[in-house]
């Protein structure tokens, strides 16, 4: 099934319609531990998705389901509090929905984070990578079917998807806080399962240094339609066959709760020095 361009435009006049005047400028999707810089958002309207027409739910551990709109470092906001997946039962186009209608909404910029298994030897569980390109190769994408021109067009180019000067304005901030930050490309797989040590021996081969089960399709959809997109993964654990351990959720739990503080300092600088 294919959304219409007036359904996005329904989902966006009934939160504009919550919102008066106000704009956002900056979406932002936050991963799993990260969700609660929604909650330090001042001014904030909330709105659950189950209220916004056309809206899917989050059923992920560690993600609330709402969009929170206000003002964070100064700048006007729009958190989407949980993410859906595709491993949920959604389709691409259903993952990337609330893109577009941030953008309708007036979102230039989105802001992405993801807990992620490391692949890269030189990464431990705890680090934080600037994502700076990714892999998406396995399961088809947001924009499959019919393009809604109104978006963008039908073959995208993605050679700048995730933005050069805002990958510098994070290696700057990130300096300025002192901060480790390792870079790296970022490879989708569609889960729930890990991966295979295999498959990440594969996803080294073609690359890759961290891999994950979310952000490739809501940066597809948003680089589609025109939007400047930083992306950031926490290392929350190595991948399969890296450690000689096995992996869990609990572990991707506890360590996006312990980097927490930092990886927030981090984003919250970005946008404050966003320009
Ligand atoms: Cl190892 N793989 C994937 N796909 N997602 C993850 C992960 C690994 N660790 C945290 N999230």
């Amino acid at each position: 099934m294919n959304y219409t361009f007036a359904q996005y435009r329904e989902s966006a006049d009934a939160l504009q319609a919550k919102l008066g005047g106000f704009r956002p400028k900056v979406a932002m999707i936050l991963g799993s531990g990260l969700g609660y810089l929604g909650d330090l958002v001042e001014d904030a309207v909330v709105v659950p998705y189950g209220e916004i027409p056309h809206f899917k739910h989050s059923t992920a551990p560690g993600h609330k389901g709402q969009l929170v709109f206000g003002r964070l470092a100064g700048q006007p906001v729009a958190v989407m509090q949980g993410r859906v997946h595709h491993y949920e039962g959604y389709s691409y186009e259903e993952v990337s929905y609330g893109v577009r209608v941030l953008r309708l909404l007036g979102c230039d910029t989105l802001f992405v984070t993801n807990a992620a298994g490391g692949v890269n030897w030189k990464f431990q569980a705890g680090d934080l990578m600037l994502i700076t390109d990714h892999i998406k190769i396995f399961m088809e994408s947001p924009l499959w079917g019919e393009n809604i021109p109104e978006f963008g067009p039908r073959f995208p180019d993605a050679s700048y998807l995730y933005t050069p000067r805002l990958q510098e304005l994070a290696r700057q901030q990130a300096r300025r806080l002192d901060m480790d930050l390792k870079e790296g490309v970022y490879m989708y797989f569609p889960g729930p399962q890990y991966e295979t040590p295999a498959e990440v021996r594969m996803a080294r081969i073609l690359g890759a240094d961290a891999v994950g089960m979310s952000t490739a399709p809501e940066v597809i959809t948003a680089g589609h339609c025109g939007m400047e997109v930083l992306g950031f993964t926490l290392v929350s654990n190595m991948a399969a066959g890296v450690l000689p351990k096995k992996l869990s959720e609990e572990e991707v739990l506890e360590a996006a709760a312990a980097a927490r503080d930092r990886f927030s300092s981090l984003v919250l600088a970005c946008l404050e020095h966003l320009n």
